[in-house]
């Protein structure tokens, strides 16, 4: 039996819809959903299931129009939503800075050049694409990276980290390993949870491998098992030409120093 964080609220509270006061702000393709899944396993969090898109897309909709997609909650609950977006797109941490500048932010990293990689598989899942190999170089005789594509230009954590510390401090940023996220999930939550002022809830217990390639980590929901969908998580990866490889892991090398740096952290990516 799975015991944790009981409800603080009284029995005759009225839960209603508010903004969210943590945001799950990218990178996309790191495990965005996951961390999202995750944190609904704590009963002191609430989320919108689809990606609401409100400071890069929809925000002339309003605030009010947001706080509608919002699940209702109890106060002592958190309200969350996910927008990987948020991250690489410039206007946001100012907007969201005039909503709350208390908010807390979550951001779910992984090796930028695996990042790519997956990004391609995801794009190519909506159109026919060249190879891989193609997209990533301007030119293959002289391994010029092409800077230009999005699935290159999102892993360059540093340049899009940097304008988010113009707005907020470190302190209300958290970084989370998509590495570990998928190797020991029950620890990387474990900070996540101290992070958002949680009490400790999320363990080992809730964490299942199941036939899904074996690698990823299922959840256990209220007794019921719960798996991302396999069509859209944890697709297969396309062998990639080692010298291309090498390529992207030299051009990410000083970005990925850079990023290391204002977080204080070192992901040990090669
Ligand atoms: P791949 O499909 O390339 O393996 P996002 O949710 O941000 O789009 O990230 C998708 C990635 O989350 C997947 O990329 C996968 O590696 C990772 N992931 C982490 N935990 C997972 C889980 N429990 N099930 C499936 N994928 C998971």
């Amino acid at each position: 039996v799975l015991r944790g964080a009981e409800p603080l609220h009284n029995a005759s509270e009225v839960p209603v819809k508010r903004l969210p006061q943590a945001l799950v702000i990218g990178a996309k393709k790191a495990g965005t959903r996951a961390l999202l899944e995750y944190l609904r396993l704590h009963p002191g969090v609430v989320a919108a299931g689809p990606e609401p898109h409100f400071f890069d897309r929809n925000y002339h909709l309003g605030l009010d129009w947001y706080r509608e997609l919002m699940p209702r909650s109890y106060s002592d609950q958190l309200t969350l939503e996910k927008t990987p977006a948020y991250f690489i797109t410039p206007e946001v941490p100012r907007l969201l800075h005039q909503m709350n500048p208390e908010i807390k932010l979550l951001l779910v990293v992984r090796d930028p050049v695996t990042r790519a990689i997956s990004d391609y598989v995801q794009a190519s899942t909506k159109r026919p694409l060249d190879s891989f190999e193609h997209m990533a170089l301007l030119d293959p005789r002289l391994g010029l990276i092409n800077t230009s594509w999005a699935a290159i230009k999102i892993g360059i954590y540093a340049k899009h980290m940097e304008r988010w510390l113009q707005v907020f401090p470190m302190r209300q940023i958290h970084l989370v390993d998509g590495h570990k996220l998928v190797s020991d999930p029950a620890k990387e939550m474990a900070k996540v949870e101290k992070f958002l002022g949680l009490p400790p809830f999320i363990r080992d217990e809730h964490f299942f491998l199941r036939g899904f390639k074996g690698t990823f980590p299922c959840i256990m929901r209220h007794g019921v098992p719960h798996c991302l969908d396999e069509k859209t998580k944890g697709r297969d990866h396309p062998d990639v030409d080692s010298k291309v490889l090498q390529r992207l892991r030299d051009f990410y090398r000083p970005f990925n120093a850079k990023f290391y740096q204002m977080v204080g952290h070192d992901f040990g990516w090669l």
